[in-house]
């Protein structure tokens, strides 16, 4: 089943000002982790936000939640399905502890006082910060902050997160939590769908399917491997392909013919190696 769908999706801010969105076209399925990448001002928060219907429903083209098309009628029912995660990990606390923090969200789905407790744990533990119940936000790191965003999303049991650069406020270890965390939960939930919008390209190379999108249109879409072959299309709208991409390339042009099928760093030092 289809997670997402986003069908010939055009979408300005005002009437008469230019398309921030033309012509897009892409599905997210069920258990499928994608990866949606440009450069800043490309599109993407303007896309998270139309498909969770926070910008209202003055698009072209069509949004499919779980089969259910997106409109004013059906947003509060689409949104039940949908986790979303921004950007500022200060933006999102609302609690003044841990624990009252991803209780919110539970409170709002008026879920029974008796089972929240059980939830909140649950979802605490599942992110690692069990031991950070009743802090609060203030001592916390820029990647715990995010993690117990996370929980919170993730306690209303959504079939659908959408990261919106939910690490790049981050400094390296918090990025690695937040990212290994995601790897972990798309393998506990097999059937969890998962955009990420981010610029960052390593973490695209680590997800099932990559979308780059740039000036709102759809430039590429397929395998991380088929996407970031191609160096020169991707430099020319300012986004440099992965680190083991740019090596093996600039071995290929030293006269090393490295295998098209070697994306990670180890295969490719235990090729050098060989
Ligand atoms: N609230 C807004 N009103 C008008 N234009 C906006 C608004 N938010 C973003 N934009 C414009 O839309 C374009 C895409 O922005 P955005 O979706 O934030 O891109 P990205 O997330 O890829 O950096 C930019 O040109 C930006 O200036
Ligand atoms: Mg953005």
């Amino acid at each position: 089943m289809k997670a997402l769908s986003v069908n010939h999706l055009s979408f300005a801010y005002a009437e008469g000002d230019p398309l921030v969105i033309s012509d897009l076209s892409f599905d997210v399925e069920e258990g499928e982790y994608v990866s949606l990448i440009g450069h800043n001002g490309s599109g993407k928060s303007t896309l998270a936000k139309v498909v969770t219907g926070l910008l209202g429903f003055r698009f072209q083209g069509s949004v499919e939640v779980f089969g259910l098309s997106l409109s004013k009628s059906t947003v509060r029912e689409a949104r039940k399905n949908i986790g979303l995660v921004f950007q500022n990990p200060d933006n999102q606390f609302v609690g003044s502890t841990v624990e009252e923090d991803i209780a919110f969200g539970l409170e709002n789905h008026s879920v029974p006082r008796e089972k929240m407790q059980g939830i909140i744990d649950t979802f605490a533990k599942e992110v690692g910060m069990e031991a950070f119940l009743k802090k609060a936000p203030e001592g916390l790191s820029g990647g715990q902050k995010q993690r117990v965003a996370i929980a919170g999303v993730l306690a209303m049991n959504p079939r659908l997160l959408i990261l919106d650069e939910a690490t790049s406020m981050l400094d390296p270890s918090g990025k690695k939590e937040i990212l290994s965390l995601i790897h972990r939960l798309k393998k506990e939930n097999p059937s969890l769908a998962i955009l990420s919008i981010t610029h960052d390209v390593e973490e695209a190379a680590k997800s099932d399917k990559v979308i780059v999108l740039n000036a709102g249109k759809k430039i590429e879409e397929g395998k991380p491997v088929d996407v970031f072959k191609d160096q020169k299309a991707l430099e020319a709208i300012r986004l440099d392909a992965p680190f083991v991409y740019r090596l093996a390339n600039a071995l290929r042009e030293r006269g090393i013919d490295v295998p098209s099928d070697i994306v990670s760093e180890d295969a490719l030092a235990r090729w050098l190696c060989r």
